[in-house]
């Protein structure tokens, strides 16, 4: 027998669907500014649906009022559950940008269900799993009256650009955020069917390198030979900070490195994966790279790596110029593992970036943001509250494993509030988070709702 909150979850699912397609729609992306108006508008959408289920307090919070406004947070609570702990449900509702727009099978914004499958960009990272807690709780508001434990909501709007607002607010500790742990739901399921928690992201450092050469644009016959070229030396930096077998060799990188327990690396062995399956279904590449005498896992969860995302500048249109640009630019990016630290990283990496510069150019380094990675303890009841609810939905029990994306505010609710986080996502590996056809499986979906429902039942017994 499902318990009153879970048949409401069910008889009430096509509508919960439906309000899903609704905030699919609008592009809350937080990187473009011509979008900060959607951003706004889906706050505002999210922060009146929190009140109409019974949530108090809802209400947006201001964020980067020093840097001209930052999209706003979201916050609601419900704090009567007197002598039961208090979680903390965060989400994001901010998405990436969607192209390119032409291997979408369908249109981004338009939420399109296929196969088992909602596409749109956003449908699992994070607006899906964000609305799963809302739905969630309204479930349990609306069968039982009232929640099992005491909940504080809090959503941002910044996540896939670094999070700084949100960061901000939480070092500030204000009494909005008093909880004793975090609900995390912005990760995925090992594979398909297999509960899972993830106990430990990557942190990172965003940065944007600028190489200038001469003091404007030149004619590539009448001065190639003599005048720098700034893409060529921005090349050469870039192939000096990483060697051929993926090692990154910025002095002091790997310094602080901590590795992953003897029991952490047997667990992972235990998984269910399979390299090549993986190299040929998600990667598509001939080959896979990276450190020898590492596994899959190991390098994408517990090894920094180094990445180059765009070189913008120069010609680019169709057809040919002759042109030796003045600048050239790479938007550059290193993920961190436990115990490194973003300061310390960026600070090696520009000194070293300087120091190898080609002579004749000018090489400006840029921190655009950074992140702290994050280990999280599992000893504690939340952690076992969890996998019981898990359990009870899922009919197996839970793996715990690391993920390689970064969610800064993990590692501030730690750091800042002390929070331990439950990490419980329902995505799965080829849901094409960040790229073209992005959706969220439908029965992950209803099954997370229910999941949620769970676990705060179980964590408030
Ligand atoms: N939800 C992802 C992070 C993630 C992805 C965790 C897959 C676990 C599995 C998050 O929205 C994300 O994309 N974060 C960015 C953070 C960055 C912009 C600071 C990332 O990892 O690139
Ligand atoms: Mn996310
Ligand atoms: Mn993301």
């Amino acid at each position: 027998m499902p318990s009153p909150a879970v048949a409401f979850a069910q008889e009430n699912h096509p509508r919960f669907l439906e309000e899903l397609k609704d905030l699919l729609r609008i592009p809350s992306i937080s990187t473009l500014p011509e979008h900060a108006a959607d951003c706004r508008k889906t706050a505002e959408k999210l922060a009146a649906e929190l009140k109409r289920i019974g949530m108090e307090n809802a209400r947006l919070i201001e964020t980067g009022l020093e840097r001209g406004g930052g999209h706003p947070l979201v916050y609601a609570d419900w704090l009567h559950a007197a002598g039961k702990p208090t979680v903390l449900m965060y989400g994001h509702y901010d998405v990436q940008p969607a192209d390119p727009l032409e291997e979408w099978h369908t249109p981004p914004f338009e939420p399109t269900e296929r196969n088992g499958n909602l596409y749109a960009r956003g449908a699992v990272d994070d607006k899906g799993q964000m609305y799963m807690h809302v739905k969630a709780l309204e479930s349990l508001l609306a069968a039982d009256g009232k929640l099992p434990l005491n909940v504080r909501v809090l959503l941002e709007g910044e996540e896939e650009v670094g999070g700084e607002g949100i960061a901000a607010y939480v070092a500030t500790k204000p009494a909005d955020l008093k909880a004793d742990f975090a609900l995390v739901s912005d990760t995925e399921l090992f594979a398909a069917g297999l509960p899972t928690l993830c106990v430990g992201l990557r942190g990172m450092i965003y940065t944007e390198l600028e190489v200038r050469g001469a003091k404007t644009d030149l004619h590539s016959g009448m001065y190639g030979g003599a005048a720098p070229n700034p893409f060529v030396a921005l090349a050469q930096i870039i192939a000096g900070l990483k060697d051929r077998e993926g090692k990154i060799l910025i002095p002091g990188f790997y310094d602080d490195v901590e590795a992953p327990s003897a029991e952490e690396l047997a667990a992972w062995k235990s998984l269910p994966f399979d390299e090549e399956h993986y190299r040929e279904t998600e990667v598509g590449s001939k080959e896979l790279v990276g450190e020898a005498g590492y596994s899959v896992l190991e390098r994408t969860w517990a090894r920094p790596t180094l990445e180059v995302h765009g070189m913008p500048g120069g010609f680019i249109g169709a057809g040919a110029k002759t042109v030796i640009p003045a600048k050239a630019t790479a938007k550059i990016s290193m993920r961190l593992v436990p115990n490194m630290t973003p300061a310390k990283a960026f600070a090696q990496y520009k000194a070293f970036a300087e120091k190898i510069a080609p002579a004749g150019v000018d090489v400006n380094v840029r921190l655009i943001h950074q992140g702290d990675p994050c280990l999280i303890p599992v000893d504690n009841p939340y952690i076992q509250a969890a996998t019981k609810a898990l359990h009870a939905v899922w009919g197996k029990d839970t793996v715990f494993i690391r993920s390689g994306g970064s969610i800064p505010i993990v590692g501030d609710l730690d750091r800042h509030l002390g929070l331990p986080s439950v990490m419980m996502g329902f995505g799965l590996p080829d849901d094409n988070l960040h790229a073209p056809n992005e959706k969220f499986n439908l029965e992950n979906f209803r099954l997370g709702i229910e999941s949620v429902i769970g676990f705060l039942a179980e964590a408030g017994k």
